[in-house]
């Protein structure tokens, strides 16, 4: 059905195009904390050489729990919304004093850090430790809303809450990391917010949104 054959095909698609990014050397922990805060309000391209210089300057939860607050805004200067990199590290202090240093397989403990809401914890944890977590941020509710055609406004929680429900539905067994990255890729590579690159499109041929010709208008915001 629709539903398995966008799994499937957008999997196949992921491993033939991934992008080489740096956070995807190895499912460290720390390492897709990390990267995960910085690209939440930041483009690949940018975070990109400060998460190579963070991550040199700071390659463990220790390391960064243990620096002075100042060098780490210092490595922040130029990324803006210093309040991730305050949360960053409360964050990394908090692994350290209760759980040794690890971050924890657990999937409240994550979303309890400092700074970790439900996007990033579901992020990491499906990334690092290949749990099946929806991690459904902007990109993946456009992604989601115009593949199945769903009119519905994202602006709800209730929204929010069903494409949450969908996306796990659709991660395949054993590959909540990848799938979740697949999304992601998709949404930053070819479902693009004005001018998608269906042609391109894995999952074209049966996306609901494209098959409606409504593929720009969704998905469907009220505005703030
Ligand atoms: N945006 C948010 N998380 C990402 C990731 N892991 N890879 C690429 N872009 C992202």
């Amino acid at each position: 059905d629709a539903k398995q054959y966008f799994s499937k095909e957008l999997l196949a698609w992921y491993q033939l195009v991934k992008r080489d990014l740096p956070w995807r050397k190895n499912r460290d922990p720390y390492r897709v904390w990390v990267s995960e805060i910085m690209l939440q309000q930041t483009r690949v391209d940018t975070v990109i050489p400060y998460y190579e210089r963070f991550m040199a300057k700071f390659p463990t939860v220790r390391h960064l729990a243990e620096a002075p607050e100042e060098e780490v805004l210092k490595s922040w200067e130029g990324l803006g919304y210093y309040s991730r990199a305050r949360n960053l590290q409360a964050g990394a202090r908090e692994v350290v004093e209760r759980y040794g240093g690890i971050v924890p397989d657990d999937k409240e403990a994550v979303a309890s850090l400092k700074g970790v809401g439900p996007y990033t914890s579901g992020a990491i944890m499906s990334i690092a430790f290949n749990r099946p977590e929806p991690a459904v941020d902007g990109n993946v509710m456009r992604v989601l809303s115009r593949y199945f055609c769903l009119e519905d406004d994202i602006a709800k929680p209730s929204t929010r809450t069903g494409i949450e429900k969908l996306a796990v539905s659709l991660i395949p067994e054993g590959e909540a990391g990848d799938f979740n990255q697949a999304l992601m890729e998709l949404g930053a590579l070819v479902c693009t917010p004005k001018s998608p690159v269906c042609l391109t499109c894995p999952v074209m041929e049966h996306c609901a949104g494209r098959l409606a010709g409504k593929e720009t208008e969704l998905p469907v915001k009220t505005k703030a």
